[in-house]
């Protein structure tokens, strides 16, 4: 089988973890870089937290780290929905530092996507300042981009402010450098992410799937301050589940800006579903996932993981 080349560009983060397992175990895919991007918690802890994962599989595939901090916006972590550490509740070994690239995230990415025979896909599931930095300082790179599978953004409401989605608030300059680059963009966001639940009934069952299912089940207890019986939103997951299993999904391609100066709405993505805009779409928005496949596909890729 043919394999689809991906970078994942990431901010560990416990839902970024579970999408790296699906992603690193998925026969479809072939992941030829990690960059981290400065998020859910500082650069140093997000790139530590990877560097865990990756020893924890014994995974040999380079990491390069990315932005410290984001554009213009003064960074606001999530630390109070992953824990200090950005990926609290697992004991993790020591990390193993060996694939940790010197170079920048930038160069990492321009290098991989410049080499690579077939063209790249992008998997961004942190902020998005890394891909800005990328496309403004290597143009040359887009030709050779197939498309950005990124979760990110909202059709309705926020969840790092009344409007805003956390990675685009995190760095809305970035996501409108991304957004209006002309490239192919798939943006799985808060309409996918709040249907893409795990339940304490299926943490039970994941317990059971051996040594990563163990360890995502500990980091479960931990995400969102213990808040497991309400539902635990899989976000990160949904880019990897389009990748996989598109049809799950409804999509709309419509037209998206990121909103920069709003009084109250700064870092919203305004996607214009009706159209009042007249613009031409930008971006493949999936609008709705079904629920039943996502979480049999969701248990059958961690069933894979051992
Ligand atoms: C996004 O924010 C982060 O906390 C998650 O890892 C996910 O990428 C959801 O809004
Ligand atoms: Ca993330």
């Amino acid at each position: 089988m043919k394999k689809r080349p991906i970078i994942i560009d990431t901010d560990p983060g416990i839902d970024d973890a579970i999408a790296i397992a699906i992603a690193l175990k998925a026969k479809e895919l072939d992941v030829r870089l990690f960059t981290t991007v400065v998020g859910n918690v500082s650069l140093d802890k997000v790139t530590n937290n990877l560097l865990k994962l990756l020893t924890f599989w014994n995974v040999d595939i380079p990491v390069a780290m990315g932005a410290s901090e984001p554009l213009i916006e003064k960074l606001v972590d999530a630390s109070n929905v992953h824990g200090e550490s950005g990926m609290d509740g697992y004991d993790f070994p020591s990390p193993n530092k060996s694939n940790l690239l010197k170079e920048h995230a930038v160069e990492a990415m321009r290098k991989t996507i410049m080499e690579s025979k077939e063209k790249i896909t992008i998997v961004p599931i942190g902020p998005l300042t890394n891909i800005a930095l990328l496309l403004k300082t290597y143009p040359e790179v887009k030709n050779k981009i197939e498309e950005i599978v990124l979760m990110g953004g909202s059709a309705g409401r926020g969840n790092r402010g009344v409007m805003s989605e956390f990675n685009i608030a995190t760095d809305p300059e970035a996501a409108q450098i991304v957004f209006s680059s002309g490239l192919k963009i798939v943006m799985a966001g808060l309409d996918v992410g709040w249907k893409a639940l795990v339940y304490p009934h299926d943490s039970v069952l994941i317990k059971d799937m051996g040594k990563t299912g163990e360890m995502i089940y500990s980091l479960l207890q931990k995400y969102r301050g213990r808040g497991l019986q309400n539902g635990l939103k899989m976000y990160d997951s949904t880019a990897i589940a389009y990748l996989l299993e598109p049809e799950m999904y409804e999509v709309k391609e419509t037209y998206v800006e990121v909103e920069l100066n709003g009084k109250l709405t700064r870092g919203t993505t305004v996607v214009d579903l009706q159209n009042y805009l007249k613009k031409e779409p930008n971006v493949k928005v999936l609008t709705d996932i079904n629920e039943e496949m996502f979480k049999n596909w969701l248990l059958n890729a961690l069933k894979k993981c051992d």
